[in-house]
């Protein structure tokens, strides 16, 4: 296991997520599909990371691999010191369970639950009993600008008011990582713009990184650096020198 404090990129950052080597084959024989081919990736603590690449890339797979909903082949995998390569399943799971928050492309929320009840689910799931885990989730709600909506179900809401309870859902447990699969991609521009803003002020905490796939160009300019990915490898990583560091005023 590694020493987050000691665990560093070399250049004085402290890393959050350590990817070495790591593989990961779909199917078997004639059918499989090599996703991973070896990737290495890193993201630093306090950072909002932007992962590009085209489709069938191998994205979506590194993001399930680093949060241990996707068991993987070769190479080493740490995440704010738990070593994924090295835990048994029961171990994995209660790593995600505790440090790991999702962001999907189509919010995934339960449409038969009210919202608050939606954004409890993390927090049941970990032990918390249900009058505080309704007390924050209704509080978290209220900070994304939900307050009043909390008895309302999913379909009673926008597309981004629904993105936005799902940032709640994966916010309320106050997980280390969170992990965004093209969270702005089913969103207007300007809900998109508002959402990146909210996830890239998450991001600004020194024991978190957010992580963020994304086909949306204009998002870099929240994200502190670029992954490029390609044909199951990161190819590129770039500094944004453009990075908007505080909060637009619109
Ligand atoms: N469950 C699966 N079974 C078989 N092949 C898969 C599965 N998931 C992904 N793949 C394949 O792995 C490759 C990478 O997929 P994915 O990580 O979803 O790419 P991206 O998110 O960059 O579009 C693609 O060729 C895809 O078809
Ligand atoms: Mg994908």
């Amino acid at each position: 296991m590694n020493n987050g404090a000691t665990n560093t990129n070399g250049n004085g950052y402290t890393l959050a997520v350590h990817v070495r080597g790591v593989t990961k084959t779909f199917g078997k024989g004639e059918a499989a599909v090599q996703a991973l081919k070896g990737v290495d990736f890193d993201v630093r603590q306090g950072e909002m990371l932007m992962i590009v690449g085209p489709s069938g890339c191998g994205k979506t797979t590194l993001l399930s691999v680093i949060a241990g909903t996707l068991e993987f082949e070769n190479g080493e995998i740490d995440v704010f010191n738990h070593s994924l390569h090295s835990l048994k399943p029961r171990e994995v799971t209660a790593f995600r369970k505790r440090t790991v928050g999702f962001i999907f492309q189509q919010f995934n929320l339960i449409p038969t639950l009210t919202l608050v009840e939606n954004v409890s689910v993390p927090l049941l799931i970990n032990g918390v009993g249900w009058r505080e885990a309704e007390e924050r989730s209704a509080a978290i709600l209220a900070k994304l600008g939900l307050a009043g909506r909390e008895r309302n179900t999913p379909a009673q809401l926008s597309g981004g008011q629904q993105q936005r309870v799902a940032i709640a859902r994966a916010l309320v447990h106050e997980p280390r990582m969170v992990i965004c699969d093209e969270p702005t991609s089913a969103l207007d521009k300007d809900t998109g713009q508002q959402i990146m803003e909210q996830l890239r002020d998450i991001a600004r905490h020194p024991e978190r990184c957010v992580i963020v796939v994304t086909h949306d160009n204009r998002v870099f300019k929240f994200a502190d650096r670029m992954t490029e990915m390609e044909d199951g490898r990161v190819q590129r990583v770039h500094e944004n020198p453009e990075r908007i560091s505080e909060p637009l005023n619109h």
